[in-house]
């Protein structure tokens, strides 16, 4: 595996690569790897002949400064992962690298309306540094296809807009959230729960199936099932941010039309703000082809 840390040695070696008429397909990540992320980049091996994965902790998306430096580093670790995934290109640029001019001077890409609800609503600029920065490294890679985790739900709708909207040529595949055992989504940030905090960081997941099994079995007082859920978690520990039922395409409230729903909630437990989401097809006859089964 190659590692670059420089723009121009990256396109250099995948201009070759393309030279050669090899499909590219690009996982950008925060690094501290675990199993979800893994998961992308076996996907990524599947659907093409060169892997490339990059890790950048971008400062553009981060609200606190606090968080930002917080954020767990662990270069070594992930690239003997990504070695043994058999990734052939790792990029690892400096926040310099990525913003010469500093960020304020950035072009910014936003994506309106869906980046302004759910975890967009308490964190105002998040996802536009999340669109710019991916436009950037798609731009830098160059790939045909990129591959998410539909663990951040919000984010992949807003690649997809994004990619849609500023008809950049790149197949977008959303993959399903990798687990632990008791069902808690796999995130960097469980690594700073207190043992006592992660025995109960499971029930975020509990709750949201919970809520997806009243809804499946006809139950459509969505705001109930929202307040319920909500005190069910307030209940258990965390603070809530938001516990909401929308329409999957639109991120909008459910209505007569919708017919996939995702269940999402962002909640705090001690420190670290976890997010989770199901979905749930209206219509089980249709095939919802990559959003839903992917
Ligand atoms: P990061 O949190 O490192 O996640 C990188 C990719 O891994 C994202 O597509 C995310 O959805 C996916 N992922 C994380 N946990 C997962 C899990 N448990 N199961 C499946 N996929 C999972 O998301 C980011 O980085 C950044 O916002 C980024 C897109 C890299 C832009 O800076």
């Amino acid at each position: 595996m190659k590692t670059c840390t420089t723009t121009k040695q990256l396109r250099n070696l995948l201009s070759r690569e393309k030279l050669a008429g090899k499909r590219i397909a690009f996982v950008p990540t925060m690094g501290n790897l675990h199993e979800g992320h893994l998961q992308l980049v076996r996907k990524a091996k599947q659907v093409a002949d060169v892997v490339v994965v990059s890790i950048f902790v971008n400062p553009l998306q981060f609200n606190a400064q606090d968080d930002l430096n917080k954020y767990p580093r662990t270069l070594v670790a992930d690239k003997e992962k990504l070695f043994a995934e058999g990734a052939q290109y790792l990029f690892f640029p400096s926040v310099d690298e990525v913003y010469p001019e500093g960020m304020a001077q950035q072009t910014k890409v936003s994506v309106p309306e869906l980046s302004e609800t759910l975890c967009g609503a308490n964190r105002p600029g998040h996802f536009t540094g999340v669109a710019t920065v991916v436009s950037k490294l798609f731009n830098i890679v160059l790939p045909d296809v990129a591959i998410f985790g539909k663990k951040d739900y919000q984010q992949l709708s807003i690649i997809k807009k994004m990619v849609q909207d500023l008809c950049m040529p790149i197949e977008i595949i959303g993959i399903e959230t990798a687990r632990a055992e008791d069902g808690l989504a796999l995130s960097s940030r469980n690594g700073h729960l207190k043992p006592e905090e992660r025995n109960t960081a499971p029930i975020l997941h509990q709750t949201l199936q919970s809520c997806r099994e009243a809804i499946a079995c006809g139950y459509d007082s969505y705001t109930e099932l929202e307040q319920h859920a909500l005190e069910t978690l307030k209940a258990a520990g965390f603070q809530p941010d938001y516990f909401s039922i929308r329409d999957a395409y639109t991120l909008k409230d459910v209505t007569d039309d919708t017919e996939l729903i995702v269940i999402a909630a962002a909640a705090q437990l001690g420190t670290p703000r976890l997010i989770d989401n199901v979905t749930l097809n209206l219509n089980p006859n249709q095939d919802w082809g990559m959003l839903a089964t992917n």
